[in-house]
């Protein structure tokens, strides 16, 4: 019978495995997919150590051993599973030098990658709240406020409104931080700080750039970002941001001549760019990966203990 695993991995695409034990390993299963099926991955993730190690004694040894070195059930955890990764990479390492490094790899990361994608994930929820609620200053605050006696109010600009209901967020969330960061802001608030300025000048050099993100350490710990560029698209913008002879005198009595003007039309001027705690997330998936730790170590004991009173 014609296998059809190499057939679709003769077709350049690369089959990997889902799926690690010892049971795997022991057996010569996963010898034989690699050599026979074209396996040439394995990705693993602490859900699928639990079924493994739930449901086979070929671990039993190992946790007897770590339970009597006096491991935690978190290091037994990682030692347990860390033998079959080794293990596995061992059996892909053919693999790995035939392809030159591109492929023949085995994956422990896949529920932190998930966290990442899921604090970008509210990055971005944060950053459409935030569009949000300019657009809902520009169409229904805005043409409400009448103007009093010459007095600029900054709730009906839509950077004033975005980034001043976000602060009333960050009274709660303090590790959520969102900025309109300019170079050469109208508030001074909204400068942009040196590592910001570095991605608003990326945006300016790279115009087909249209999101950043990346990792920064602050001093509360591990946080994400997503930016966007911050580009002036329409010049009605420009009535208040072009010189302060132009700009409402009302505005200018109120923030000054020197700062937030000379900005052009299809300038970028700065950029969007939301905060997120990765730790938060990476600490949520720490716990999935000690409660599954300490099920199984639990479950030992417990079989430990009936079968020697038997
Ligand atoms: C009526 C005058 C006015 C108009 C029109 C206006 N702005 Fe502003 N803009 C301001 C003021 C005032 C601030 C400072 C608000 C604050 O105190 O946070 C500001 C702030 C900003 C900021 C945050 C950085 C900074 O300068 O402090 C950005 C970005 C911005 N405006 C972009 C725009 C864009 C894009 C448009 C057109 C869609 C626009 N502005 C139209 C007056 C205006």
């Amino acid at each position: 019978m014609a296998n059809h695993l190499r057939e679709i991995a003769e077709q350049g695409q690369s089959i990997w495995l889902d799926n690690i034990s010892r049971q795997l390993l022991d057996s010569g299963t996963l010898k034989r997919m690699i050599d026979e099926d074209a396996v040439t991955g394995v990705t693993s993730n602490p859900t699928i150590f639990e079924k493994a190690i739930g449901n086979s004694d070929l671990y039993d040894d190992g946790l007897a051993e770590a339970v009597e070195k006096g491991l935690g059930p978190r290091d037994i955890f990682f030692q347990l599973a860390f033998r079959d990764i080794r293990d596995g990479a061992d059996l892909l390492r053919p693999v790995w030098e035939r392809t030159e490094g591109l492929d023949g790899y085995i994956s422990f990361e896949l529920l932190h990658k998930n966290a990442r994608e899921e604090v970008l994930r509210t990055a971005g929820v944060m950053m459409e709240a935030a569009l949000s609620m300019r657009s809902y200053t520009v169409g229904q605050v805005r043409p409400h406020l009448r103007v009093v006696e010459d007095e600029f109010l900054p709730q009906s600009v839509p950077a004033y409104g975005a980034t001043e209901i976000m602060n009333q967020l960050r009274k709660k969330y303090p590790d959520y931080a969102y900025k309109e960061a300019a170079l050469n802001p109208t508030n001074p608030r909204n400068r942009a700080v040196d590592w910001e300025s570095d991605i608003v000048n990326e945006f300016r050099n790279n115009e087909e750039r249209k999101e950043f993100t990346g990792t920064r350490v602050t001093p509360t710990g591990v946080s994400m970002y997503l930016a966007r560029p911050f580009q002036i698209k329409d010049a009605a913008c420009l009535a208040c941001h072009t010189t302060s002879d132009s700009a409402p005198a009302s505005m200018v009595k109120l923030y000054g001549p020197n700062n937030g003007f000379g900005w052009k039309l299809h300038e970028t001027v700065g950029a969007q760019i939301v905060s997120v705690p990765l730790d938060t997330a990476l600490a949520r998936v720490d716990r999935t990966v000690a409660f599954v730790a300490a099920t199984l170590v639990t479950l030992f004991l417990l079989l430990f203990a009936v079968v020697n009173v038997v």
